[in-house]
């Protein structure tokens, strides 16, 4: 029988939180390269965060899917054929195909990796996009110094691993936030934080107990509830790195708001002098993925960087997964490998 394509459709804009219903999977023909294209077998898609933002109308820092259009994605896998000068078949490559298996790109949008430096699914993680934002976030606004103290919001996650590692190869004395005892033993014992908060319980009283001296960086992935409670610790002249706030992100409000928590008392900006700064991994990222790549695959090899995927199995389970991902189900950098 000849293979077919598989993909993922934004049917429709979801009200609040995402249903299966918002999304259709549709067996289509196997699309033909144009000449100057290669045709991609994807064997890994990401399913991250900011693809919410993607179902919405709502003015962004990058376009809507349009309904009926494929989910927009990374995805790591080979080159089946191609037309396109410096590709051949076999070729191991990255890039934003989408939730789909097959898939017909430019050259301008594929990285060519070796897959003898590590697994395949790590090029989505820890030495994708989620390493990359960590890696950016700290080197242009986090700062961080030796002796400092540092606190990771969704800790156990894509991003979250690997900013706390890295904070600790930088000296810092690093706490992170996670969801449950579970998330919380894998940061410290497996990752190797100083302490892990969990934020289904009191987040004041743990806070008190973990940094007492203050907190010099806040890395933000979650907003709302944690970010109130962080925020009054800081030190002078921290640092708050604004990565995402995911806990907004199926509000009606959307995350211009602050989901029913009180807003920080923006006054110790000044009184303390600090720094706050949001930023997009893609604003100045992708040109440094070289050296990130080179880096981050010098600290796995001195066993100082160590990441956990939660792999789930087959495109059609990807709505599902991308459903649980906004709600703390996944543990780990969430992955799907594509049948
Ligand atoms: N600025 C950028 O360029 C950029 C790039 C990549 C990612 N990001 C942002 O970075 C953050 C983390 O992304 P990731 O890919 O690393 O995801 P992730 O941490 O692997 O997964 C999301 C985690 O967020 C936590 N979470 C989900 N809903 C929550 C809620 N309502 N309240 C509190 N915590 C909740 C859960 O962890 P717990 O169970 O531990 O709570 C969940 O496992 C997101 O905000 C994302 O938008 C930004």
């Amino acid at each position: 029988m000849a293979e077919t394509n598989l993909q993922v459709l934004l049917r429709r804009r979801p009200k609040g939180a995402p249903v299966p219903e918002d999304f259709e999977i549709v067996e289509t023909k196997l699309p033909e390269p144009a000449e100057g294209e290669v045709l991609v077998r994807a064997r890994y898609l990401s399913l991250d965060p900011y693809m919410r933002g993607r179902m919405s109308e709502a003015k962004s820092y990058a376009k809507p899917v349009e309904l009926g259009a494929v989910m927009e994605g990374q995805t790591a896998g080979e080159v089946v054929a191609s037309r396109a000068p410096g590709f051949t078949p076999g070729d191991t490559v990255l890039g934003g195909f989408g939730w789909q298996r097959f898939s017909c790109v430019s050259p301008a949008r594929l990285f060519k990796i070796d897959p003898k430096e590590a697994p395949l699914s790590a090029s989505l993680g820890v030495l994708g996009m989620p390493g990359l934002t960590a890696w950016v976030g700290l080197e242009d606004i986090g700062r961080p110094k030796a002796g400092e103290t540092m606190v990771v919001s969704a800790a156990s996650g894509a991003v979250g691993q690997v900013v706390g590692q890295l904070g600790k190869i930088r000296g810092c004395k690093v706490i992170g936030i996670a969801g449950g005892p579970e998330k919380c033993r894998f940061v410290t014992e497996e990752l190797g934080f100083d302490a892990c908060i969990d934020h289904r319980g009191d987040l004041n009283a743990q806070l008190d107990a973990a940094c007492p001296e203050g907190i010099d960086i806040y890395w933000e992935n979650v907003g709302g509830a944690v970010q109130a409670a962080v925020f009054p610790r800081f030190r002078d002249f921290g640092r708050m790195v604004m990565c995402g706030v995911i806990s907004q992100y199926n509000t009606v409000e959307g995350a211009d708001s602050f989901g029913g928590a009180p807003g920080p008392n923006l006054g110790a900006v000044v009184r303390k002098r600090l720094h706050i700064q949001g930023f997009i991994v893609s604003d100045n990222g992708w040109p440094r993925y070289p050296q990130f790549r080179r880096e981050m695959l010098g600290h796995m090899a001195a066993g100082k960087m160590k990441w956990r995927e939660d792999v789930v199995q087959g495109l059609r389970n990807a709505p599902t997964a991308f459903i649980g991902l906004l709600q703390g189900a996944n543990f780990g950098k969430l992955v799907v490998q594509i049948d």
